[in-house]
């Protein structure tokens, strides 16, 4: 059995960093939409463990649902700019209140592009929480309304994070070895 850990150049965020701020998150959710119909919306496939343990911590009611989007293409650990809608939503948005749930903004173009696509369905409001944040990669500008960590400009899988669809099962956030994805240091 390979052991993911190895490839690890070091960890980023621990589970229990992971843990206590995602917690955060929740309460903050929780109290800013507290009179209002909660509905969010997960972008596939890396933010399914962020939005499994942040639902968890949000104390009011709502309902979810998933996108699934492509924005890389192969082992490439840079966004192409051209993003597809692999599976769209299960249901309107119109007069809900959305808040799309993200797994990281890098370049900002993927983010850019789906809420751009959402506000043309009317949502009553259109919100993002992203569990990770490169700011010095932005290509696209992004209001961000909750961000879980700022990271600096690494490659990073693990809690969801994927390098051609491996090591989203780690428990924490880590940088993987540029070695193994052919760069120097940054992607
Ligand atoms: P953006 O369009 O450049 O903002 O890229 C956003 C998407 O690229 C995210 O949803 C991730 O799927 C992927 N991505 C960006 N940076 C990383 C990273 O460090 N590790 C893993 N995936 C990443
Ligand atoms: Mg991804």
């Amino acid at each position: 059995m390979p052991d993911l850990e190895q490839d690890i150049a070091k960890i980023l965020i621990t589970r229990d960093a992971l843990h206590h701020r995602i917690a955060e998150l929740g309460a903050t959710i929780s109290r800013d939409y507290a009179s209002n119909d909660l509905l969010l919306v997960c972008v596939l496939k890396g933010g399914f463990l962020f939005l499994s343990d942040l639902i968890r911590a949000i104390q009011i009611p709502h309902a979810i649902d998933f996108m699934a989007i492509s924005s890389y293409g192969g082992a490439r650990t840079e966004s192409s700019g051209v993003v597809r809608i692999l599976m769209d939503l299960n249901a309107s948005i119109e007069n809900r209140h959305v808040l799309i749930v993200e797994d990281i903004i890098d370049t900002g173009r993927t983010l850019s592009y789906i809420t751009e696509n959402l506000r043309t369905r009317n949502p009553a409001s259109l919100k993002i929480c992203t569990l990770l944040n490169k700011p010095s990669r932005r290509q696209v500008q992004v209001a961000i309304d909750y961000i879980g960590f700022d990271i600096p400009n690494e490659f990073v899988v693990g809690y969801g994070l994927d390098y051609n669809e491996i090591y989203r099962n780690l428990p924490f956030v880590g940088v993987l070895k540029p070695e193994l994805y052919g760069g120097e240091g940054s992607p």
